[in-house]
């Protein structure tokens, strides 16, 4: 790990209308390290990595970022129907003046990783919602980012793929150093995947630490939601 972080959060603070949803969230995230964010459905996680990546500005507080090379994985798959698989990749490719040669070889590579090379050429349309997500993670990582903000990526995978996509998650911040964030409600991909779990309930963070201590956590939240628990004092949440 270097010494400074590659992503810093600095007291987001986020309302829409007169409801807050984000009420001061900070932490940082460094090279090679993957952050788990965790919290019930409405919580504002997917809120604050809009903010991160840019796509949202926040009503207080920053976000540094010392990398412009940003992959996100959207929690739909966000797949333009009109273009078959490659050329949803190819878009994330503009701008690197490479021939269609040069293209079409990181492309299939990048399709052969989530096994999907067989679909190169196919319409969006023809793929199931599994295969569109792994498809929206190729095109994530297809320019080999240094920051990666996963929003759900192993939702309705199937257990095998779920391993599979996870795998690739970790070998993925290995192997480019990248600074990773992975929103999840899925117990294997936060315990597997990552270094550190934030939890955030009602617009703060309510509990921190890493994936082991959150599993044996006295924590009250934490413990609620790692075992799913409907008594707690998460109770309250719009749920
Ligand atoms: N553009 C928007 N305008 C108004 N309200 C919004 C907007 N985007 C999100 N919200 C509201 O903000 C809250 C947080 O939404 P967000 O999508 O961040 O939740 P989440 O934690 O990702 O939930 P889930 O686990 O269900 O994906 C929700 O109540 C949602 O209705
Ligand atoms: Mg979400």
């Amino acid at each position: 790990m270097t010494a400074e972080p590659v992503l810093q959060v600095k007291n987001i603070h986020k309302a829409f209308g007169d409801r807050k949803i984000l009420e001061g969230v900070s932490f940082d995230v460094y090279a090679g390290e993957m952050l788990g964010l965790i919290g019930p459905s409405g919580c504002g996680k997917s809120t604050l990595l809009k903010i991160i990546c840019g796509l949202l500005a926040p009503d207080q507080g920053e976000v540094i970022r010392r990398s412009d090379d940003i992959g996100l994985v959207f929690q739909g798959s966000a797949l333009l129907n009109s273009l078959s698989v490659r050329n949803n990749l190819a878009l994330a490719l503009d701008g690197r003046n490479l021939t269609k040669k040069e293209e079409d070889k990181i492309i299939r590579e990048k399709l052969e990783l989530v096994e999907l090379s067989d679909f190169m050429y196919a319409s969006p349309t023809r793929l199931s919602g599994g295969q569109q997500k792994r498809t929206s993670f190729a095109r994530a990582i297809v320019n080999d980012p240094k920051i990666i903000l996963y929003d759900e990526p192993t939702t309705g995978l199937d257990p095998v793929m779920s391993t599979v996509i996870e795998d690739y998650m970790i070998v993925l911040s290995h192997q480019l150093s990248a600074a990773s964030i992975v929103v999840t409600h899925q117990f294997s991909t936060w315990t597997r995947t990552t270094n550190r779990v934030v939890l955030m309930f009602e617009g703060k963070i309510v509990w921190q630490g890493t994936p082991e201590e959150g599993v044996k956590s006295d924590n009250p939240f934490m413990q609620q939601f790692a075992t799913g628990s409907r008594e707690g004092p998460m109770l309250t949440a719009k749920i």
